[in-house]
């Protein structure tokens, strides 16, 4: 492990898939990290061992990003225990396909999640990192927002909201030394592609120049770049890392 660094970065949805390969990079690198995740307390308390097995300093908070009293319930416990935050790696997401015409509830569900959950954090760590002079925000979208799969309206409808917002907070806090970015995965091996369909892996081993999946640690070492001192100079950008999938 790096040095540790008084940096803190704050993770959601850090227990499985790619948010727990970013929260053990970012310890690989020094930093503090506190994550949350929604339900799913076993792999939050296997992640923060394996963490601390390599002498990082991690804690994991029980938090539903999309209820604002457990947002600052969040927030407030992290600048708590470790400081104010310097990183937030906006990554909880989930995914609830369904045709448009039918589609009711879960349009909500997922962009209260994917979308407005990351503007709403934002908000809450942005005055500390101007204070500071420094921070850094990572969004986790999706190659969706730029192909656009049928059956996922609400998803690439959320993903793409999180480019926009990610261009306009990039110039808003720029000068305040915050940067601001998307990091797109392609397809990963994670719970939550479990169920792809035989059409989605024909399609990535067919159409992408890699000709596989992306793996969860391959996102988390672009995420961990991103949010370096040394990554001062890219802000506002969507950068995907989806094994050459998308081409413009
Ligand atoms: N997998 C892919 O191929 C892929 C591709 C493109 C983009 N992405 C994006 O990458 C991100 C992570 O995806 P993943 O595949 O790693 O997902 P995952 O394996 O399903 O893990 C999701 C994580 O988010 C947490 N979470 C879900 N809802 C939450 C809520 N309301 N509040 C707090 N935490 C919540 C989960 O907590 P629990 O463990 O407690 O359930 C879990 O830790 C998402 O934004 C997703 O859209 C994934």
């Amino acid at each position: 492990m790096a040095a540790r660094s008084e940096r803190v970065a704050l993770v959601t949805g850090g227990g499985r898939g790619i948010g727990r390969s970013v929260v053990l990079a970012l310890v690989r690198r020094g930093f503090r990290v506190a994550f949350c995740y929604r339900s799913d307390t076993a792999a939050a308390e296997a992640c923060v061992q394996t963490a601390t097995e390599t002498d990082g300093d991690v804690f994991a908070v029980q938090a539903d990003v999309t209820l604002e009293a457990d947002r600052t319930r969040l927030v407030d416990t992290v600048r708590d225990r470790m400081g104010a935050i310097d990183v937030l790696v906006n990554n909880a997401g989930t995914t609830e396909d369904g045709v448009a015409f039918r589609m009711k509830e879960a349009w909500d569900r997922v962009v209260d999640l994917d979308l407005t959950a990351p503007f709403r954090l934002a908000q809450l760590v942005i005055r500390g990192m101007m204070s500071n002079g420094w921070g850094r925000i990572v969004t986790i979208g999706s190659i969706a927002s730029r192909l656009g799969f049928p059956g996922q309206a609400n998803y690439t409808a959320a993903k793409a909201g999180v480019e926009g917002m990610t261009r306009s907070l990039a110039q808003e806090y720029g000068r305040r030394g915050v940067t601001v970015n998307t990091v797109s995965p392609g397809f990963i091996e994670t719970d939550l592609t479990r169920d792809a369909s035989d059409l989605a892996r024909t399609y990535v081993e067919n159409y992408s120049a890699l000709g596989r999946f992306v793996t969860a640690d391959a996102v988390a070492e672009v995420v961990a770049f991103i949010v370096s001192d040394q990554a001062w100079a890219v802000t506002g950008q969507t950068i995907n890392v989806d094994g050459g999938l998308v081409k413009l």
